[in-house]
């Protein structure tokens, strides 16, 4: 009997024995042993911006399929390519169906054809040197702007204009540079937001803290505001005095119509030892679908490392597309090109003419309908103060339920967006039309 008992116990040891085991191994093999993540993507709030309007959009037509939705929500245009631009593409195709013009890979930082162009007409034009191999071409302002943290690292204080175009920061926290998330404050910790708003007439003021990086988007997205000559000048001599860099995105430079607004940050002084320039086909030549940009990376721009050594920003760049990027496709390039065109320059400009009229449509109805409005002059966003006691998600709910309009709430730009909300102009006159009509019943 005591034998049966002590073989029973023993049974009862080994398989809790091995049990362990089994259980030691997997916690080695699949929790101790796993492959790690970027756990910076788990600070990011929610989902991105405007892929959560769509979601909430995509939800409210399945509910109700026979409601016609109007979209001022994504500033996606809706004039289709000028008929230069589609030539040169289409001639392009040929010249890549025969063996004796086909090419393959190109230059990683652009075609000279292009880099010469851009040279030329966006900056010489404009009494600003910039040679064209500080010009490297892309597939859009918004990965340059997020991929330039690859060369600048993760040991930055960064500043950020607010409200603003949301790549800057959620890039910042992919890389960890921007800290926790303050629920109650609805920030980063370790960003510094210089508020951009009706009661500082949206000119941002020098930041209080040191900081390393300085975003902007002018004429600003959202706000559609824009920075005098002067105004800037102030933040050059910022970032000279600081040792600062200035990442400064102009893709709707296109829109300005006033006089002494800068299209580009290098029509100020001494911008080229302080500055890297974005700018987009997007939105000046209708390419959202075909992906074009550059980014100016001037060959003054150099940094110290911590040994105290001199670093050209232009080299590193240079390094760093020649490793991880193959070039835009030749085909989109001779578009780009052809934007330089008499023909191209005069039909990119119908075209947003045609969206500042529709800017103007906006602007003068909501104004009409009670609403106070900014923007809209120099840029194809209307930014307006939503009624008072309602937030701007609230008013977005309102506006998709009752109007069946898209736009976007302001505080996904930033908590200095709460109580505003931005409609574009770039759709269709039409549907701008209509979307006035049936915010002014
Ligand atoms: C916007 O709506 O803010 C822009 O179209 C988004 C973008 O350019 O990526």
């Amino acid at each position: 009997m005591m034998i049966r008992m002590m073989n029973i116990t023993n049974k009862f040891y080994d398989k809790i024995k091995s049990l362990f085991i089994d259980y030691y191994k997997i916690y080695k093999k699949e929790i101790k042993k796993m492959f790690k993540i970027n756990e910076n993507y788990l600070e990011l709030q929610d989902s991105y911006l405007f892929s959560t309007i769509a979601k909430k959009v995509e939800s409210y037509k399945l509910e109700h399929p026979d409601k016609e939705v109007i979209k001022m929500g994504i500033g996606d245009v809706t004039r289709p390519i000028p008929k230069a631009i589609a030539d040169a593409m289409h001639k392009a195709v040929d010249e890549m169906q025969n063996a004796n013009t086909f090419r393959g890979y190109g230059p990683e930082q652009g075609y000279d054809f292009l880099r010469e162009k851009i040279a030329k007409f966006d900056y010489e034009d404009r009494n600003v040197k910039i040679s064209p191999d500080e010009i490297f071409v892309s597939d859009g302002a918004k990965c340059d702007v997020a991929n330039i943290l690859d060369i600048l690292g993760n040991k930055n204080k960064v500043a950020i204009t607010d409200p603003v175009y949301p790549v800057y920061l959620d890039t910042n926290v992919m890389i960890g540079t921007a800290g926790k998330y303050n629920n109650e404050k609805g920030i980063y910790e370790n960003v510094e937001y210089i508020p951009i708003k009706a009661e500082n007439n949206f000119v941002p003021q020098l930041p209080k803290e040191d900081v390393d990086l300085i975003y902007f988007c002018l004429p600003n997205n959202p706000t559609g505001t824009v920075l005098s000559k002067d105004d800037l000048k102030k933040w050059v001599d910022y970032a000279k005095e600081n040792n600062a860099l200035i990442l400064f995105d102009s893709a709707y430079e296109r829109y300005i119509t006033e006089e002494n607004v800068p299209h580009s940050i290098y029509e100020i002084e001494g911008a080229k030892e302080v500055a890297i320039e974005f700018r987009s086909f997007s939105k000046t030549a209708g390419f959202t679908g075909m992906r074009c940009a550059y980014t100016v990376v001037p060959k003054e721009l150099k940094c110290k490392t911590a040994s105290g050594e001199d670093v050209f920003l232009n080299k590193l760049w240079n390094r760093r597309m020649c490793t991880k990027f193959n070039g835009v496709s030749y085909i989109t390039q001779r578009a780009a090109e052809a934007v330089y065109s008499e023909e191209g320059q005069k039909q990119i400009k119908e075209n947003i003419n045609y969206y500042m009229e529709n800017a103007k449509i906006i602007r003068e109805s909501l104004n009409k309908a009670g609403y106070k409005t900014y923007g809209g002059f120099n840029s194809p966003y209307i930014w307006l103060k939503v009624p008072d006691g309602i937030s701007s998600w609230e008013f977005f709910d309102k506006l998709l339920n009752e109007k069946q309009i898209v736009g976007t709430p302001g505080v996904g730009f930033g908590p200095s967006g709460e109580g505003y909300f931005r409609l574009t102009a770039f759709g269709t006159r039409e549907n701008t039309i209509k979307a006035m009509e049936r915010l002014g019943k």
